[in-house]
């Protein structure tokens, strides 16, 4: 894997002279985010070394390099998921490549159900921690130490400072945030009645389908954490009723403009 990522660094570095400290992972639904970006260079996923291969999908694919809020940022527009039939590995791959880049701050979005009952679609949640229920872990494997430790440490995951500053920035743009424990599960189907009732038992205050996976890879890198996701539908075991994409992909678009305005601010305030 080093070779991997030393070649696909080189790629990107012949190309465009930055250095970002903050890489942004935008999910379902918030790609169009990646407009906001000045002075962009983009980089389809399927023009750089080693990125996984696209599998079909209506995700966008790309690499943005650019500044955000007077910082250097690099940015996904779309991500790789688990129910597309990629590995653990392939998934977290541009996480490594955030970290050969210089990236010292992971701000890492998505889209999720609902599970506790106080929240609404469209809200705001600040993942505070999480449950991996994939039954998949991309560290799993032979060991380079080069690239973190055998056991990263789990118990403070999604960055305090971030966190604090991140509420903060909220409470002064009026910006209605929720805070929470994200489940991650591999999908595609979505959760039964029955399933939606553990993940509450269990401590979850929203559900998807990403993140964790490259937020154990950006904490075996030892990056700082910050976890956004848009809650585009509510899930309540007693009163479950079909969500269709499309109406959760309408929920994103219809967030993102507010999440824009969140994460522009935060990578404003953070020191390096
Ligand atoms: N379940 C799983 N993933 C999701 C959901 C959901 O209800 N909404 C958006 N992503």
């Amino acid at each position: 894997m080093l070779k991997e990522i030393e070649d696909t660094k080189q790629y990107i570095f012949s190309r465009i002279k930055v250095k970002p400290k903050i890489g942004i992972v935008l999910g379902t639904g918030l790609g169009r985010l990646g407009n906001r970006i000045d002075g962009k260079k983009v980089f389809p996923y399927e023009d750089i070394p080693n990125f996984p291969k696209a599998t079909c999908e209506d995700h966008q694919g790309n690499l943005i390099l650019g500044s955000l809020g007077g910082k250097e940022i690099v940015a996904m527009q779309g991500r790789f998921h688990f129910y597309e039939g990629y590995s653990m590995k392939e998934i977290t791959f541009p996480i490594r490549i955030f970290k050969s880049l210089g990236v010292e701050v992971l701000i890492i979005t998505n889209a999720s159900g609902g599970l506790n009952p106080q929240f609404s679609p469209e809200d705001m949640m600040l993942i505070v921690d999480h449950i991996n229920l994939t039954g998949d872990n991309p560290l799993i494997g032979s060991h380079l130490y080069t690239l973190g430790p055998r056991f990263p440490d789990m118990s403070q995951s999604y960055t305090k400072d971030l966190l604090l500053l991140t509420q903060r920035i909220a409470l002064e743009e009026k910006l209605n945030l929720q805070k929470g424990v994200y489940a991650c599960v591999p999908g595609p189907s979505m959760e039964t009645p029955a399933e939606t009732r553990f993940l509450r038992i269990i401590g979850a205050d929203a559900v998807g389908m990403s993140t964790v996976p490259e937020v154990l890879v950006a904490v075996h890198s030892r990056m700082k954490v910050l976890g956004l996701s848009v809650i585009t539908n509510l899930n309540l075991p007693d009163s479950m009723k079909p969500h269709s994409y499309e109406e959760i992909i309408a929920t994103a678009n219809k967030t993102a403009p507010r999440l824009m305005r969140l994460i522009e601010r935060v990578i404003e305030e953070i020191i390096l």
